[in-house]
């Protein structure tokens, strides 16, 4: 009998490898033949360690599971469906999966990560076939037609980018992979590269070929140690096997990969910063222009793309680009692995196309919170991301439609706070994460946080009385103005983007500073 314990760092955390250890005890002492296979995480957090075994009737779930659990769990026959506590019927049918749309994650904790056999088997390899029978330029075309945009946050349509790549001029041109991934509250591209490596790998390979480049770096935090080692063993046996290297699939054509690891730094998933990096300086922001796509690693083309949007790629190709295109809504197409984290009672990977609520994500997938009361705020997008309010919450999660109400998708992670949470904390916090994480390159930024802090603490300590309110207004209109430079005047989405969760939480929950509330109630 086949038993899966996921090897993510998710299921680590909570002890695995201890359970994965007593499955194989007690299965020896009982004389049981099990074949133990570490597959990657299907991105159901809360009921880590998830372990499966496989059936005649598919695989069926149980979690979370403990050490001491182990014993009853083969009392309860559960090798051939027996019945227990712990056990969740298929893992298919758990709503949480089955409502899901996944594209990118189709193969997540499927398959054991590091087997060739596989990722073959589960539709491994269909995309880079295809992209090596094209031209270069129509390899690109697909992406282009797709509507895949840029995944990191940004969301720049990554058809545009390889376009520029393939047609500046120049022999040497590279890859780059964005994984530092450094936003608050994901993990996404940590889950791709521990469950599912060869997936990027394809990916990466797919935008060698489309641009014409034939090296290729991910850049890696050097938080993800698990990340790194399941990645790098997966290029050896990419390489062994003909997937990558000097002749792809049989076709002739070469792509090489290698990892890079990241020294902490979050500016350094600012793209240029991350260049600079790579190449072996300190992590300092440059000016655009000149575009990383005409001039990046090493002064050559270079296209840099987030783990998803690589990742995204080969399902692209092999389904096509029309396919890909129907998901969404607008100009948002395609799928996002949006990950809940925070307080949250089913925290998890979440791949949904565009247009889904955040009120369903909040309740229909995470349960409301953890901690069962209300929720006050949700920060979408990371550290530099808005907190959204109530009002927001039936808003289709798109690009345009976000932006609208000054908000931002960014790389879907979803950071949710009961009605314990202080805003005016948050948001201090917030310019205090800009001034710890500045590279200093520009005013705004590397003073304009510091002075921000200085601004929310006067402001949070005006008393409610004498003077007080009229110093708090006094201090609000400065905040503003502070934030106004900030977005203005800053070189990169760091300074840029820190007065989003400043400004909304100033906007949307006025009490939290000592302000009257939007409906005019007084202040707390
Ligand atoms: P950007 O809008 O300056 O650029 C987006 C991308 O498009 C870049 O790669 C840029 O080089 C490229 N580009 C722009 N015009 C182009 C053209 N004409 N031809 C070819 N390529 C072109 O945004 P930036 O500064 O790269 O990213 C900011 C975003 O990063 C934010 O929106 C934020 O959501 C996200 N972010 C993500 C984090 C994460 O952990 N994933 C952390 C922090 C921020
Ligand atoms: Fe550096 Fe901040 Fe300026 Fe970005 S905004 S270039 S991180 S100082």
């Amino acid at each position: 009998v086949t038993v899966y314990v996921p090897r993510d760092s998710a299921a680590l955390a909570v002890g695995a490898d201890a359970v994965a250890r007593a499955i194989l005890r007690e299965a020896a002492a009982r004389g049981h033949a099990v074949t133990l296979v570490r597959n990657g995480s299907r991105g159901l957090f809360w009921l880590e360690p998830l372990v499966e075994v496989a059936t005649p009737a598919g695989r069926l779930a149980y979690g979370p599971v403990t050490p001491q659990d182990v014993p009853g769990l083969f009392d309860a026959g559960w090798l051939h469906g027996g019945r227990h506590a712990l056990g969740h019927g298929p893992t298919d049918a758990i709503p949480y999966l089955a409502r899901q749309e996944r594209l990118c994650f189709a193969r997540m904790g499927l398959t054991d990560p590091l087997s060739l056999d596989d990722y073959a088997a589960h539709g491994g390899w269909a995309g880079l076939r295809q992209a090596l029978a094209l031209a270069p330029a129509e390899v690109v075309q697909q992406v282009l037609d797709s509507g895949l945009r840029g995944r990191g946050g940004a969301a720049f349509p990554a058809g545009i980018k390889w376009k520029t790549v393939l047609g500046a001029p120049g022999e040497t041109k590279f890859v780059v992979c964005n994984a530092d991934e450094g936003d608050s509250g994901t993990f996404s591209d940590r889950m791709v590269m521990e469950g599912d490596p060869f997936l990027l790998i394809e990916g990466m390979a797919i935008a060698g070929v489309a641009v014409g480049a034939t090296q290729g770096f991910v850049y890696v935090r050097s938080e993800y140690p698990h990340a790194i080692a399941v990645l790098e063993a997966a290029i050896a046996r990419a390489e062994a096997a003909g997937c990558l290297g000097d002749d792809l699939l049989g076709s002739g054509r070469r792509f090489h990969l290698a990892v890079r690891k990241a020294a902490g730094a979050y500016v350094c998933g600012e793209e240029t910063a991350l260049l600079e990096s790579l190449e072996g300086k300190r992590g300092i922001v440059r000016a655009k222009p000149p575009l990383p796509a005409l001039q990046g690693l090493f002064g050559r083309p270079t296209v840099v793309n987030n783990v998803i949007t690589l990742a995204t790629v080969p399902w692209v190709l092999a389904h096509g680009a029309a396919a890909y295109r129907d998901f969404g809504v607008g100009r948002s197409h395609g799928t996002l692995p949006i990950q809940l984290a925070g307080n949250v009672r089913h925290g998890g990977l979440v791949e949904k196309a565009f247009g889904v609520t955040l009120r369903e994500l909040l309740f229909d997938y995470g349960g409301g919170t953890a901690s069962g009361r209300p929720v006050k705020a949700v920060q979408v997008g990371g550290p530099l991301g808005a907190y959204v309010p109530e009002s927001q919450w039936d808003l289709p999660l798109d690009y345009e439609a976000y932006a609208a109400v000054g908000a931002v998708v960014g790389h879907g992670g979803i950071v949710v706070h009961d009605d314990r949470a202080d805003l005016a904390r948050l948001a201090r916090y917030a310019m205090e994460f800009c001034a710890l994480e500045s590279c200093g390159k520009c005013t705004p930024c590397r003073i304009g946080s510091t002075r921000g802090v200085e601004v929310i603490d006067r402001l949070r300590a005006a008393p409610a009385y004498g003077d007080g309110p009229a110093r708090r207004v006094q201090q609000v209109t400065l905040l503003r103005d502070l934030c106004d430079t900030m977005l203005h005047g800053s070189l990169c989405a760091m300074g840029g983007m820190t007065p989003y969760p400043v400004l909304s939480a100033l906007d949307h929950y006025p009490q939290d500073f000592g302000l009257p509330a939007p409906d005019g109630r007084a202040a707390a």
